[in-house]
C-alpha cells in the first residue's frame, strides 16, 4: 500500500487573515508543481476565509484547528464542524497536545470531535503523544494505546478514508528537542499495529500517520525515510514560507 506524503503546517494562534491571504497566494505558487504528495495549512478561526479564497486553483488543503462536537448551541467561543466546511474549509486538527494541556480536551472530547468532524466528512488529524514525564518512566507506549483507544472507540470504518493520525510527543514540541527518526519510527509502528487491532489490517495499512515536533527543514528528510512516517505535522516551521516550502520538498 502507498500512501500519498501528507505535508501540514499548523499556524497555532500565529497570522491574521490578510497574513494568511498573502502567505497562502506564495506559497501556492512555489509549490504549484509539487503533485506527489499533498500539503494543507492549518490556520486560525479567523482566518479560515481568507485563506481558502487564496488557495484556490491550487490542491493545498485548509484546515482548523479545534471544533466543537456539536454543530450548533449555547458554547460561546466555539466552532463547529458544518462552520468550519462553510468557510470553504475541508480539515481539522482534533486532540493536539496544546488542546489536551491547556483546554481539557481529554480522550472522549477527542473522540466527539472526530466523530463531527468526520460526519460533516472533514479530514480529521488527530493527535496523540506521550509527555516528558510518560517517557522518562517508560509509559509511552500505554499512554499512547490509551489515547488511541480513547479516540478510536465508536469509529465507523467507512470513515478510514477521510482520517489521519498524527504522532506527537509531547516533550518536543516547540522545543528544538525532535524525537529521533528511529525513537519516531518505534513510536508510528506502534500506533499502526494498535490501528490494526483496533480497525484491522487494511485500515491499518492505509492510514497516514504524521509525525510533530521541531520538524525544520534539516531533519524533515530522515523523519520522511521511516517506513511508517507518512507525513508531517509542522509547527513553527510552517510559519515561514521558505522553511515550509523546504520541508514540503524534502
Ligand atoms: P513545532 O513544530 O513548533 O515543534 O510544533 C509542532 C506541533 O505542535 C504541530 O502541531
Amino acid at each position: 500500500m502507498t500512501r500519498m506524503p501528507f505535508l501540514a503546517g499548523n499556524w497555532k494562534m500565529f497570522k491574521t487573515g490578510s497574513e494568511a491571504a498573502e502567505y497562502v497566494e506564495k506559497f501556492k505558487s512555489l509549490i504549484a508543481d509539487v503533485k506527489d504528495r499533498q500539503t494543507a495549512l492549518a490556520v486560525p478561526a479567523t482566518a479560515l476565509y481568507q485563506a481558502v479564497a487564496a488557495a484556490r486553483g491550487s490542491d493545498l488543503i485548509i484546515g482548523a484547528q479545534n471544533l466543537h462536537w456539536e454543530k450548533e448551541g449555547a458554547f460561546t467561543g466555539e466552532i463547529s464542524a458544518p462552520m468550519i466546511s462553510a468557510a470553504g474549509a475541508s480539515m481539522v486538527i482534533i486532540g493536539h497536545s496544546e488542546r489536551r494541556q491547556y483546554f481539557g480536551d481529554d480522550d472522549s472530547a477527542v473522540a466527539k470531535k472526530m466523530a463531527a468532524a468526520l460526519l460533516e466528512g472533514l479530514l480529521a488529524v488527530v493527535c496523540v503523544g506521550e509527555s516528558l514525564k510518560d517517557r522518562e518512566s517508560g509509559q509511552t507506549i500505554d499512554v499512547l494505546a490509551k489515547q488511541l483507544r480513547g479516540a478510536l472507540t465508536g469509529f465507523n470504518p467507512a470513515w478510514t478514508q477521510k482520517l489521519v493520525l498524527a504522532y506527537e510527543p509531547v516533550w518536543a514540541i516547540g522545543t528544538g528537542k525532535t524525537a529521533t527518526a528511529d525513537e519516531a519510527q518505534q513510536s508510528h509502528a506502534f500506533i499502526r499495529s494498535e490501528v490494526a487491532s483496533l480497525l484491522g489490517g487494511q485500515a491499518a495499512d492505509s492510514l497516514r500517520i504524521l509525525y510533530g515536533g521541531s520538524v525544520k527543514p534539516d531533519n524533515a528528510a530522515s523523519l520522511m525515510a521511516q517506513p511508517d512516517i507518512d507525513g508531517l505535522l509542522v509547527g513553527g516551521a510552517s510559519l515561514q514560507i521558505e522553511s515550509f516550502v523546504k520541508i514540503v520538498r524534502y
